[in-house]
């Protein structure tokens, strides 16, 4: 895509119709993001201007709320992921097999299959409209595969719902933000954490004992992980105040509250300058040393070179390449593909 992202991201994305709070809350998304964010009049501030133009309110000082926060340690101690996962470190957590979604009489994907191994960063790549975004959408149960098969953590995903998606362990981010912007950052991440708990964050009626003690650990989670990502000082601020790469920040930090077996991010670092890409990049690399398996998809190659184990390379729906960043980057069906490309977004 574009820098700043094109109307093809919206074929995709904007086709999304259901809404469960856990996961987003604008659930359609606009041609001109990252500026724009579809019906969510709430984040009209969001533009690469925001760190400008945002209303600085209260800074939170994170070791106020909890002492042990001021160590980085504890910090990714209390984000890593203490579920049970029955893939081993190094085995197949997702198994894509002959993914195929059909758009009418386009295949958006055709006959894709590849797996991701538990610990790894695996890259998702190819030129704007490749499929990318579709495959995404079709492991997370937004579009239903016309062939094809997806195994998760050595269970079928088969038609799951999308909440039962994310129940399952795999928590994505939205090429174009999506953010409860009225909320603060705080309360978006802890809502991201409600979708494992037994009892409703926002919504239980009866309080009780059990909702208390998890209502509370979800805020000194949440403080942690706003603390992980960067953006800890920040936890007050309401989501639409925020500069625009602190909304990206907050939407990784809501995935992890889901504390994801697998962490997909869709072109987290659209709309970012270099500096910001490299720092995301750290970021990435964080969560995964953190315990975490990431899906990674990007059109601009060198920040996946960087950061990832293996990829795969989409050209027009169908993998064209898999391997290593340098083995990729050496594939000549790879270059032809991105032949005619602008060079700041291959590099
Ligand atoms: N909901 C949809 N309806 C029809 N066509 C779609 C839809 N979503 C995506 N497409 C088309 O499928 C192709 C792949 O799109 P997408 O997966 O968004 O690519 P990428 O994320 O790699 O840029 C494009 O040609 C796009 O226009
Ligand atoms: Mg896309």
């Amino acid at each position: 895509m574009g820098k700043h992202g094109t109307p093809d991201d919206t074929g995709s994305d904007g086709a999304v119709s259901e809404s469960t709070a856990g996961e987003s809350s604008a659930e359609t998304s606009s041609p001109t993001a990252p500026a724009a964010t579809g019906p969510d009049a709430d984040l009209s501030a969001l533009d690469g201007a925001g760190a400008e133009n945002a209303k600085v309110t209260a800074v939170v000082d994170v070791t106020d709320v909890d002492p042990r926060l001021a160590d980085p340690e504890v910090v990714a101690e209390a984000v890593a992921p203490q579920r049970d996962i029955n893939t081993q470190v190094g085995g197949a957590l997702l198994e894509v097999r002959g993914l195929t979604v059909q758009f009418g009489g386009l295949k958006a994907l055709d006959d894709v299959t590849f797996d991701i191994k538990r610990g790894e960063i695996f890259g998702l790549i190819g030129p704007n409209g490749a499929g990318k975004t579709t495959c995404f959408n079709a492991i997370t149960g937004v579009y239903s595969p016309s062939a094809g098969s997806v195994t998760f953590d050595n269970k079928p995903l088969g038609r799951v719902k999308r909440h039962e998606i994310t129940r399952r362990g795999i928590a994505r981010t939205f090429q174009n933000v999506r953010l409860f912007g009225e909320m603060t950052a705080l309360e978006n991440v802890v809502v991201g954490t409600d979708a494992r708990h037994k009892t409703s964050v926002f919504g239980a009626a009866l309080r009780s004992r059990r909702h208390y003690r998890e209502e509370r650990d979800a805020v000194d989670r949440g403080m942690a992980l706003l603390e992980f990502v960067g953006i800890g000082a920040r936890a007050a601020e309401q989501a639409k105040n925020l500069a625009y790469g602190d909304q990206r920040r907050l939407e990784i930090a809501r995935a992890l509250a889901t504390e994801p077996k697998l962490l997909c991010l869709d072109e987290p670092a659209a709309g970012f300058n270099p500096s910001e890409k490299t720092a995301l990049m750290g970021l990435i690399q964080k969560i995964r040393d953190d315990g975490y398996t990431v899906l990674l998809i990007e059109h601009d190659m060198r920040l996946v070179m960087g950061v990832t184990e293996r990829i795969v390379v989409l050209e027009f729906g169908r993998k064209i390449a898999e391997g290593t960043p340098s083995e990729v980057r050496e594939n000549p069906a790879v270059i032809n593909a991105y032949l005619g490309v602008p060079d700041d977004e291959i590099a």
